[in-house]
């Protein structure tokens, strides 16, 4: 269970611990907090395929694998706060959500658990919810963890009073959608210290457009994909390009077709 180091170095490490050992929960500055994604992606840039009707993708049993899903976990596991989309909690509800959110499973990635606790931090990552539709079944939100939710200006009142009434925190972004700002500020008056986002293109855009994205992980998997309809890890506009820097970058040849880890460190604005 090795990868090989391509960039900076040439050393070969084990997979598992990997990603543990940046200790991404202590990197924030005094009163900020460091956020991060991931994504695993085929060479012609998908991230998720239609499952059977088109407004409902998932990741691609064929692009999905133990390797990247440990290193996805290992992320999870330095997190404060996971920061997600209402779509999840959809699909969950509906039964074909990809999986349980990390690291819910307690008979699975024990040691991940365990390394938590030994970190002093919670059993789980709590959890933020972008939605401005407050379409989000309630019997899926998690009872092991914090949910806050953050929507629009002009989300429904009555749709935020249910989520109220389920013990949800509840908070108003004054712009018509969530701005990147207002989450990172948001996460920062809660203390958070890490914050690891696990949605999709919007989500992303969101944080990118506002500059507030510190890093992000992606997993190249060789192989192509194709379809017509999928999602890529960024959509919408940009007012300008984001500059990226490679911090990382391995070789997983122990599968077939192989992937590469890489890890980027975003530029700020500026
Ligand atoms: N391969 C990978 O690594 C990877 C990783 C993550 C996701 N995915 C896939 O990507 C696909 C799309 O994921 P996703 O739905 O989480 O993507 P998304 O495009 O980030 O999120 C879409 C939903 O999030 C809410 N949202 C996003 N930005 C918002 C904002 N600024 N303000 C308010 N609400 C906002 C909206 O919810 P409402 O509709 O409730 O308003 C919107 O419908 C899925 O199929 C997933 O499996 C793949």
């Amino acid at each position: 269970m090795s990868v090989r180091e391509l960039y900076p170095g040439n050393k070969r490490h084990s997979l598992k611990g990997l990603y543990l050992k940046l200790a991404l929960h202590r990197i924030a500055a005094a009163r900020n907090v460091y956020i991060y994604a991931n994504y695993i992606v085929s060479l012609d840039g998908r991230i998720s395929l239609p499952m059977g009707t088109d407004a409902m993708q998932r990741v691609p049993d064929s692009l999905a694998n133990a390797r990247d899903w440990r290193l996805y976990q290992e992320l999870a596991a330095q997190s404060e706060v996971l920061i997600t989309s209402a779509r999840y909690f959809r699909q969950l509800a509906q039964g074909c959500a990809q999986d349980v959110l990390p690291l819910g499973d307690p008979a699975r990635f024990t040691d991940l658990q365990e390394w938590r606790a030994a970190q002093g931090l919670r059993a789980q990552p709590d959890v933020l919810i972008l939605s401005n539709s407050l379409n989000i079944p309630p019997d899926a939100l998690p009872c092991d963890r914090r949910v806050l939710v953050a929507c629009g200006r002009d989300a429904s009142e009555a749709a935020a009073a249910r989520l109220r009434g389920e013990g949800v925190a509840l908070y108003r972004c004054p712009q018509g959608k969530v701005d990147g700002g207002f989450v990172r500020q948001l996460l920062i008056t809660h203390g958070y210290r890490s914050a690891y986002m696990i949605a999709g293109p919007e989500v992303h855009r969101t944080l990118l457009e506002a500059g507030v994205l510190d890093e992000c992980f992606l997993t190249l998997r060789h192989m192509l994909l194709g379809g017509r309809s999928y999602a890529t890890c960024l959509e919408g506009p940009l007012a300008q390009p984001v500059a990226m820097e490679l911090v990382s970058l391995y070789l997983d040849d122990d599968i077939d077709p192989a992937q590469q880890f890489a890890r980027f460190r975003l530029r700020k604005h500026g």
